[in-house]
Formats: structure tokens, sequence, C-alpha cells
């Protein structure tokens, strides 16, 4: 140990090794070795989610967090949380499928919208003079004069950084180029055919949609989502706002991953599309007020307690290679503006996708994600009205016994019928877990069964429940069918986990209703924004209370609303100003502090009797 003071931890079966020192825990080495393990705590020991196995080498004893998540014989079989265990020697760890991250079903497109372009770049074609004896001129002068005199502007500039890039360009397409100009600075040159193409994004708490647009005619070049690696620092804002607030270390670490995450998905992009990442020459990032300040770098400990103040909710414009972004060297970003608490840009893109500032009728948005925002318009009502509910990370597969994201093998359908479950599965492959979807369909359908109360609670002696570590289960496939070699199940926990994340937007729901003095009927339209919301199943939704009980030709299920938003705000200098009026609008109730808030909440946890809700029978 002396001549080699660190260990090799193996990953298996992804095959990836890092060397750590002696002591380091193994969800920091799977961090450094790149690998999405799940850890919906941050490390805390408390989720139970970064199970690993381990194969060989020398480890810490197992310790409570361990007992609390894993049975003797697992413990005995060498399973272990990652972020409990410390490394003591080289390592072999195996990595189950169900405890990854990577792989999900990322739901980033939405709907088309119609859009006049009008971008904060102009591409100028630049015909100018090569250097002679005579004519000394510097680059950068030779260039702006020919884009003054051939646009009728004045006192054109660019940085250093520009000029940089400027001199081997010019040269090598013998003068003859395109300025990409953001009012009067250029930001970046490319070859005399090249458009400028902007990158939007939707920076999501759990995942990133990234879109790579024509900034002259609004096409689509490119698409593509990615987790965001801010996951293993915690699942929820607050997990990752308490990272950061550590020291400006933690906080430039959790500011570096996303950022790789970025400049990833831009590489991938371009590549995709055909275009240089030099032609990307703005970018627009929406995403709650937690994502917004990691990635801007502001304070967060104000945020991160109550009551929840943002360092800035303004819209901003900051240098790309600032924030370590790898576009055109003189690239914005524009950061549109946030609402206030954690009602952030991307829900102000998302009322702006829906149109819900226009208020020419009743309607209710509902941007469904491990913090769940709500925004509701009416005719003659001046302002929009917003809440943000904090619905967990349940629907994304935490804190539910064998939950996971929707990735290959989740359970994402389930029906009871007198023969027992069916199931349908992502991808068709054998059951490794339970996404949201499958979960709202599952406790819909137990509760269709008779099999759950009203209340909440697995009926004993019900067919097909089985008691099980923890109370009452139900096992949706069995061991010889799965790909975990034992049951994938549902149990009593699950559906507490459930109850408190639809308990927490059903209240959303009907305090923003009853504030503004709307009654559920004189809804004309509730549209179902976000990825989880694309694949919820309507019918389950409606039958566990979740969503209320409107004819379903008033729903639609939108998509990525917020990915729409952002796109729109890239490419239309309009829709920034209306998204600046939009967040001076939009009011923002705080819920909790709503009369009533914790009674309302305690029944909204409850399910539909029959056609009535709970909370009119109670
Ligand atoms: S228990 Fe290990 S990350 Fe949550």
């Amino acid at each position: 140990m002396t001549d080699n003071p660190l260990f090799e931890v193996d990953f298996e079966p992804v095959g990836r090794r890092v060397e750590v020192p002696p002591g380091a825990d193994l969800l920091d080495a799977a961090r450094q070795a790149g690998i999405g393990l799940a850890s919906v705590c941050g490390g805390e020991g408390t989720c139970g989610r970064c199970r690993v196995v381990m194969m060989s080498g020398k480890v810490s004893e197992p310790v409570d967090a361990d007992r609390r998540f894993l049975s003797q014989l697992e413990i005995n079989a060498g399973h272990r949380l990652a972020c409990r265990v410390r490394v003591h020697s080289d390592v072999k760890v195996h990595v189950p499928k169900a405890s990854l991250v990577t792989d999900q079903r990322l739901q980033i497109g939405g709907l088309a919208r119609a859009l006049t372009v009008e971008s904060a770049i102009k591409a100028c074609v630049v015909e100018a003079e090569p250097p002679t004896l005579r004519d000394l001129r510097s680059d950068l002068e030779r260039v702006t004069d020919a884009v003054e005199s051939a646009y009728g502007l004045r006192h054109v500039t660019a940085e250093p950084a520009v000029i940089r890039q400027l001199s081997p360009t010019a040269r090598e397409h013998k003068w003859s180029l395109t300025a990409f100009l953001h009012a009067r600075e250029i930001v970046g040159f490319a070859a005399p055919t090249r458009r400028p193409v902007g990158f939007a994004v939707d920076l999501g708490t759990t995942k990133i949609a990234g879109f790579l647009v024509d900034l002259e005619t609004g096409a689509d070049l490119a698409s593509g989502g990615l987790m965001n690696p801010q996951i293993s620092y915690g699942e929820d804002v607050i997990s990752r706002l308490v990272y950061a607030g550590r020291g400006p270390t933690a906080a430039a670490e959790i500011r570096e991953v996303v950022i790789e995450g970025l400049n990833n998905l831009i590489a991938s992009l371009c590549e995709q599309a055909g275009v240089d990442k030099l032609e990307v020459a703005e970018a627009c990032i929406v995403g709650n007020t937690a994502m917004h300040h990691l990635l801007l770098g502001l304070p967060t400990r104000q945020l991160s307690v109550a009551p929840f103040v943002a360092a800035s909710n303004a819209a901003v414009d900051v240098r790309a290679r600032d924030l370590g972004l790898d576009i055109a060297p003189g690239a914005y970003v524009h950061v549109p503006p946030c609402v206030g608490g954690f009602v952030g840009a991307d829900h102000v893109a998302m009322i702006l996708a829906c149109d819900l500032d226009k208020g020419d009728r009743v309607a209710v948005g509902v941007d469904i994600g491990t913090n769940t925002e709500i925004a509701l318009c009416k005719p003659g009502l001046a302002y929009l009205t917003s809440a943000s509910c904090a619905s967990g990370p349940a629907f994304e597969g935490a804190h539910i016994k064998d939950g996971m994201r929707a990735a290959s093998g989740a359970i994402e359908a389930v029906r009871i019928t007198a023969d027992g479950p069916q199931i349908k599965t992502i991808g068709d492959a054998p059951a490794v877990g339970i996404c949201g979807s499958g979960i709202i369909d599952a406790v819909a359908a137990l509760h269709g069964a008779g099999l759950l109360n009203h209340r909440g609670r697995l009926v004993p002696g019900g067919p097909g429940l089985r008691p099980g570590p923890k109370g009452l289960e139900y096992p949706l496939a069995l061991a010889p069918q799965t790909g975990i070699d034992r049951d994938v199940v549902i149990t009593q926990g699950d559906i507490n986990e459930i109850q408190l994340a639809k308990g927490a937007i059903q209240t959303g729901l009907e305090i923003l209703l009853e504030s503004t003095g709307t009654p559920p009927e004189a809804v004309d339209e509730l549209i179902v924004a976000g990825a989880f919301g694309s694949f919820l199943n309507l019918d389950s939704a409606l039958d566990i209370g979740l969503l209320p009980r409107l004819p379903r030709a008033k729903y639609s299920q939108v998509g990525n609303a917020a990915g729409v938003g952002a796109k729109a705000l890239l490419l239309s200098l309009k829709e920034r100003t209306r998204a600046q009026k939009i967040a001076r609008r939009t009011s923002y109730i705080e819920l909790t502090t709503f009369p009533g808030f914790q009674r309302r909440f305690a029944l909204s946890m409850w399910f539909p009797t029959g056609d009535r809700r709970v909370r009119e029978d109670a």
C-alpha cells in the first residue's frame, strides 16, 4: 500500500476502472468513473438507490443504512449501498442495471408552434479587401469596415477571443466570410455559405433537453437529451443546493458537471446536424430557479432555506465562454427571467409555449416533474397565478421499492384482471423495475380492483396481496419473468409515496382554482406538460385523483412545453419581451401559507370513491 497509495475500483459489467485514495467511497468513485449510479439522496445513505454488489476486495463493514435497505441475506451476498462503502483495497464491483440512471427514455419534443423568426443574431456576409503594402489596416478594421459599409452600421466591435478566430478564418476563406453579429458586436465567424445556429436548452432537475435550430429560418436541425449529471449530487433541488453550499469548490464542482453535460450535448447535436460548434452563435437556457442559480454560479444558500429567496430573478445575457460553453468565441447565452421561489424560467417558457398569457380562455398548465409547477389564466384576470408543488421524485421512480426511471425493462403500464396483473415494459424487455406511469397505473388498478381502499391502505386478504418485509405488497412480475432474478413488487410504502406526490399536486391545483375563484367545471383547457406528463395514462391519473375529473376533451398532453418555449426565446426577441411581461405578470402563491393547507393536503392524499372526490364525501 505504501508503494501504491491508490486503489483500483473496477465497475462491472460496464468495465470502467478508476483509481481512488484509501477510504474513498464507492459513490464518489462511480462519479469519477462517469457511471450514472442512482443516488436520490446525494450520498446521505437515506434513499437506498445506490445498491451495488461487491465481487472482490476489502471494504468497510456494513453500517445501519445498509441494514435499513438490505436484508441480511443480501448483505451476506455482498450487496451494499455504494455511498456507505469505503474502499480498503483494489475492488471489483457489480453495478446492477436497476441502479443505473442511464438509458432513460427522454421525452424532449413538444407541441409545434408557429413563430416569426427575429433572432438576436444577424449573419453578415463579408467581402473584405486583402491587405496590401498600400492598405495596412488591421484584420479587424478590414472586416468591420466591410460590415459597416455593407449593412449601414457604425462602431462594430469584436472581443480579442473573436479576433483570434478572425485572422486564420479570413485567410482560409480568402477574406470572404460570414460574421455573426449580436447588436453591433461580432461574436463569431464562419465560412461564407454558413448560417448561424442556436442552441436552446430546457435544463431540468432530472433531464436536459437540447435543440439546435437555424437562427435564420427557425428550422430544427437536431435535438437530443441526457440525464442531468448533477443527479449524482442528489435528485431534488434542495440536496443540490445544500451540496453547492458546502463551499466554492463544491459549487464549482456541481456547476462544472452540468457544463460538461451541455458541452457533450452540443458536440453530439452538431455532429447530427453537420455543423461546426463555432457556428453556434447564441444559446438560450431555461430552468427552475435552482438550476438557474447553479448554472450561473449565483449564491444558493438563501435559496435552500425558507423563505427560499432568489439571488436574482432577472433575465441575463452572459458570455458562453464565461460559463465554459464551447460555442462561437463571443457568443452569448440568454437566460430568461424567473418568477420567484423555485418557479423559474422553465415555467415562464411553458406559459409562453402554451399561450397561457393570452388570457383568452380559462386554462391551467401543469408541468409535472420533481417540482410540479402549475399556472392558471382566465379572461379578465390581470395576473397569471402560479404555484410550485414539491411533488418529489416518486414519479421518477425514486423512494419506490422497485422504482426506476423510464428506461428499458421498466414496467410502464399495469392492468389487474381476474387472472392477476398484466404488465407492459419499456422495450418489451424483462421487468427490472417500475417507472412513474407504471406506478400510477398500478395504484389505479389496485384501487379499481378493490385491493386498495380510498385511504390508501392495501386490503388484507385481497387476491394477489402477500405479506412483505414492511407490510403488504403486490407482486407485478415474478422472479422467473424478471431481469433481476427476483419479483418486482409494489408495496404499501410505495403507495404512501404516490399519495404524497399526488396529494401535493391535487392540493396545488385546488388552491390555485379556489384562490382565483375558478370552479373546476369552468376550466376550458387543462394542459399536462413535461416528459412524465406525456407518458401518463390520463384515465389512471383521473382515477386516483391526481388530476381533476374534467371531460377528457378538455385535456391536452403537450410534452416538453418548456423546451418549446426555450426555442421560441432563442429565435425571437419579441418572445423575450413577452417572457419579461409574463414574469412580471405572474403572481406566485406560496401554497404552504394558504389557510387550511395541511388539512387539504392530508385529504388530497386519499383516493376518490366512485365518481365523487374524497374531499366531498369526507
Ligand atoms: S443511499 Fe446511497 S445515495 Fe442514497
